[in-house]
Formats: C-alpha cells, structure tokens, sequence
C-alpha cells in the first residue's frame, strides 16, 4: 500500500531534492504540490515546482499557488542560498503546465478533507499556507494523517539567524500556530539535516548516468555549495528538505524524541527560534517527535540511489 502524500515547499534546490525523492520512491503517491513564499518568490517557486514535475515527466501531479508573503513578517527570500531563480545555476524549460487555479490552501483543505486520516502532508517551506489553511479550515487538524516539518532548530545554531533556522524564521507566527494546533507532527530540525551533506563526489556518481535528473541536480547544488562554502564553510551542500521527506518512509533513518517544542515570536534577538522543554520545565505534554539522531551517510546513499534509479528512467 503506497502512503498518500502532500508536499508544501518553497523549491529552492532542497525542495526540488525532495520532489524528485518522491517521484522516485515506490512506497509514496504524491498527489500534488502546495507552493509558499521562501527561498524565492512565490511567482517563481511555482514556476520552479511545475519545471521540476515537468523534468521527472510528472506533470500529471498538480501544483497549487499559495502564500506570497508571511503573515506578519515582512517577506524573507534567499537569493544568496538558491540563487534569483531558485534553482541555483540549473535552466530548466518554461514549464507547459500551469497551477491549479484553487489558491495553495484551498487546495489542501479539499485534498485533505476529502481524504481524512490518509494524507501524510510533508512541509518543507515556511508554515504560511499549513497554518492559514488550518485556521480557515479547522477540521484539517483532525483530518491529517502526519505532518511532517523540515524546520527549527534545537541544540544546533540558526541558518537564518544566529539562532533561528530559515523556515520558522521566515514565518513564526506560522510555526507557533502548527506547534500548538495538535496535529501529530515530526520535526525534522537543522540538528539532523546538517549531518547529511551532499559532496560534489556524490553528485559526480550520478554524472554517470546521461539523464536531465543529473544534470540538474549538478546545476543547482554547484550553486548551493558554493552558498554553503562561502556562508557556513561546509564542503558540500545540506540537504534538509530530502531528509524530511524521507522519513516519510522510511522514519528508522533518525532518532526520535517526544518533546515539548515552541518557537519564539516575542520579536527579539531570539525571534524565530525553537526550543525544546528537555527536563518539561513548564510541565506541558509533548507537542511533537523532534528527530535529534540521524543515520547520516546511510541516508545520502539512499538518496543517490534513488535519483540514479530515477536519472535512468527518464531519459535524455
Ligand atoms: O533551513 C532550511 C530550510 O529553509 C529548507 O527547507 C530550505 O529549502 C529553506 O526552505
Ligand atoms: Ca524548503
């Protein structure tokens, strides 16, 4: 039985990572794409999402247009990280298709309701249209099988900020509203992400196989490493999005704790910022599985397993 999955995403090259490890994974059904402000504009990530569908011949898969800015802050993109177009220094063809014209958070209330406790929906982006969709529609709480999160920051140092990893930084309001909604969550936080670092060796393994997947995957990551070099000094580039999505199905690739997690909107230095109440200093039960152990390289070899599997089946 396949899992039914959503995917909200901000593509960016880690999104665009995740997507095609959902195309290229048996054990999942994608069932359609939700776009939200992030690492670029809206208008381009959904450009972006119905290019990456188009390259992996899943064009049949929908893209829904949602958020174009946070609901409070003020707009964050990160042009430095994925480049202007979002997809670093890959070309891909304008896409053919166009986005459903439901608004992103239309789409997945009707996905989801129509659906209830069978759709897995997996956040990759900030939280703008999984917050206003649960707010505009309540009954999704209840009606989301899992929602899985790439984002925060637990014990490991912010992306965004000194302290705040990009995704809740970008829209905290959005975070604080799924952290205390109740829906059973997994947080798939920087503390693992970071672990699982793509080498330009590996990406050269998958220049093995003459296929567009490769040479797209060479295109975007040259400019994410590049950012993660100059920023971070990593030789290599994270990729945090992937990882989320992965344990979608296979969840033994990390280590888990149920913790009371928050994030901090108080508008300060730490705005942005999650935490989690290890010895329940507050006395509040746990909000979610927050990944914090990772079977890093195991999961980077499954990664390129799967796009050498997928950069074969579609061909040049
Ligand atoms: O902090 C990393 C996260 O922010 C990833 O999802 C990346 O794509 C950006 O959205
Ligand atoms: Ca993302």
């Amino acid at each position: 039985m396949t899992k039914r999955i959503l995917i909200d995403a901000d593509p960016g090259i880690d999104d665009a990572c995740a997507i095609l490890l959902a195309l290229a994974s048996p054990e999942l059904s994608l069932e359609g794409v939700s776009i939200v402000h992030g690492n670029c504009s809206l208008e381009q990530g959904t450009i972006n999402g119905l290019s990456i569908l188009e390259l992996a011949k899943a064009s049949h898969i929908p893209v829904a247009k949602g958020c174009e800015k946070p609901l409070v802050q003020p707009s964050l993109l990160a042009p430095e990280t994925h480049g202007n177009t979002g997809l670093g220094y890959a070309k891909l063809p304008d896409p053919q298709n166009r986005p459903v014209v439901q608004h992103g958070c239309d789409y997945l209330i009707e996905k989801i309701l129509s659906s209830p406790g069978e759709v897995t929906l997996v956040a990759i982006g900030p939280l703008t249209n999984v917050a206003l969709a649960i707010r505009q529609e309540p009954r999704l709480v209840h009606a989301i099988k899992e929602l899985i999160i790439m984002g925060g920051a637990i014990r490991h140092e912010g992306n965004a900020t000194a302290l705040a990893e990009f995704n809740t930084y970008a829209d905290p309001h959005a975070a604080h509203i799924l952290f205390h909604a109740g829906i059973p969550t997994t947080l798939a936080p920087l503390d693992v992400t970071y672990q699982c670092i793509l080498t330009s060796q590996d990406v050269e393994r998958l220049q093995n196989i003459d296929s567009p997947i490769s040479t797209f995957i060479k295109d975007a990551t040259r400019f994410y490493m590049e950012y993660h070099d100059d920023y971070q000094g990593i030789e290599g580039c994270v990729i945090n999005d992937p990882l989320a999505l992965a344990l979608t199905f296979a969840p033994e690739l990390c280590d888990y704790q149920e913790l009371p997690v928050d994030v901090d909107i108080s508008g300060g230095v730490s705005m942005g910022k999650t935490f989690a109440d290890f010895y329940n200093y507050e006395k509040k039960p746990a909000n979610m599985k927050v990944a914090l152990g990772v079977k890093a390289r195991d999961f980077v070899e499954l990664f390129l397993e799967r796009m050498e599997m997928l950069a074969g089946s579609v061909g040049v």
